[in-house]
């Protein structure tokens, strides 16, 4: 029961760490464009910030309380990963080699391992790896408030506390770039995923993978729905195979997807959609499956757990959304906002 709640919790994270998966394809020529302006990164502009937010942050949050966490802390990983001499290419290069194919051998941080289970495989880039390494390295890091002391009681046997950021203090803030509608669109998709993963996870642990039904079932439309009101924006997670009947796609969305289906059974590279019309940005994203979703979202007979499948009927008499395989459209953001 336990280890297929892990599974389940991480396949909820997955749903929104496939997707930005999408994302970094899809801003990749911004995400050029900025390296070429590599020298003037700051503690605000790195592009390295962002990616750890948005890829790490749904499980190494600095902001979990020291109880509450279910991976430990970046500055954590920073301070078992960086020694004194390392250069910043050493720095890269070992955090990669653990990501890559995360395994107990090859751990760093045996008490974590122990305390969480191996970090589960998920499929990042090594470029934006690099580039989370790179910021990690350079600067200091968002930390949580009990991390120095906890160190220093514990006296970590091969650890010393490391967060001091050759660059911390350069930072300015006079270059926040503005952003184009398609970035900021992207943004609150994203913002979006990583709560509703932190939400999910903290009830898969806390309470079980029915549970995690429950919270996709209730939590999760009060959930976009405050990220829309807070960003004043309008945030939905539509399908052509709703689950819930309140998320099906309209025209206009079914034409959507249909493109982006196309392109991914193609293999083909896709931007997202952006729509300017009468002064309101329209942005459309495709959310893929991977084999986590399947556990809710497959065949009711080869991928779904018994007790979910029955919970899910019971919850949802018309559901569309199974039968499933991996790397599938299972529907797009469909996200509204002022220009
Ligand atoms: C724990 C079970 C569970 C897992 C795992 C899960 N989902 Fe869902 N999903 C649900 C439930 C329940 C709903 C209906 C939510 C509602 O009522 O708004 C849903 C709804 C959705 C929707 C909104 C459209 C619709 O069908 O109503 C999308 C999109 C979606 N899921 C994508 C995914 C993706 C992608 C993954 C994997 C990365 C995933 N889900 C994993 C249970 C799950
Ligand atoms: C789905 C949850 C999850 C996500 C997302 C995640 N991690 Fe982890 N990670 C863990 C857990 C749990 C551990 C602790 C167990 C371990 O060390 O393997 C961990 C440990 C690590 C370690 C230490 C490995 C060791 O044991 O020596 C590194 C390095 C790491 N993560 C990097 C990252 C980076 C970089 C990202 C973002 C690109 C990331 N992680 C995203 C769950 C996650």
């Amino acid at each position: 029961m336990k280890k297929y709640t892990l599974v389940v919790a991480i396949t909820c994270i997955l749903l929104l760490l496939i997707s930005c998966d999408d994302t970094k394809k899809q801003s990749y020529t911004h995400q050029t464009e900025i390296e070429n302006e590599r020298t003037v990164y700051t503690n605000n502009n790195h592009p390295g910030k962002k990616l750890m937010e948005t890829l790490c942050y749904a499980c190494h949050n600095p902001s979990a309380s020291h109880d509450a966490r279910i991976a430990p802390p970046m500055v954590a990983i920073k301070s078992h990963y960086l020694n004194d001499d390392m250069t910043k290419k050493e720095f890269g290069e070992a955090i990669w080699n653990f990501i890559k194919k995360p395994s107990k051998e090859k751990t760093k941080m045996r008490g974590a391992v122990r305390r969480f289970g191996v970090m589960p495989y998920q499929q990042f880039s090594q470029k934006d790896i690099e580039l989370i390494a790179d910021y990690m390295y350079e600067f200091k890091i968002e930390e949580p408030e009990w991390f120095k002391e906890h160190i220093q009681e514990k006296g970590h046997e091969n650890m010393k506390y490391r967060n001091d950021g050759k660059k911390a203090h350069s930072e300015s803030n006079q270059d926040e770039k503005k952003q184009t509608p398609a970035e900021r669109g992207m943004d609150y998709a994203l913002t979006t995923k990583k709560e509703l993963a932190k939400n999910l996870l903290g009830t898969i642990q806390k309470k079980g993978t029915l549970e995690a039904v429950s919270f996709c079932n209730k939590k999760a439309y009060p959930l976009t729905d405050s990220i829309a009101t807070a960003q004043n924006a309008t945030i939905k997670r539509v399908s052509d195979k709703p689950r819930n009947p309140g998320n099906q796609a309209t025209e206009k969305e079914l034409k959507i997807i249909a493109h982006f289906k196309e392109a991914v059974a193609e293999n083909t590279t896709y931007t997202p959609v952006t729509e300017i019309e009468n002064g309101n940005v329209h942005f459309y994203a495709p959310i893929t499956t991977n084999t986590m979703c399947l556990q809710c979202h497959g065949s009711p007979e080869k991928d779904i757990n018994p007790n979910v499948l029955s919970k899910l009927l019971q919850l949802y008499p018309n559901d569309k959304a199974t039968g499933y395989g991996v790397n599938e459209v299972r529907g797009i953001w469909s996200i509204t906002f002022e220009e």
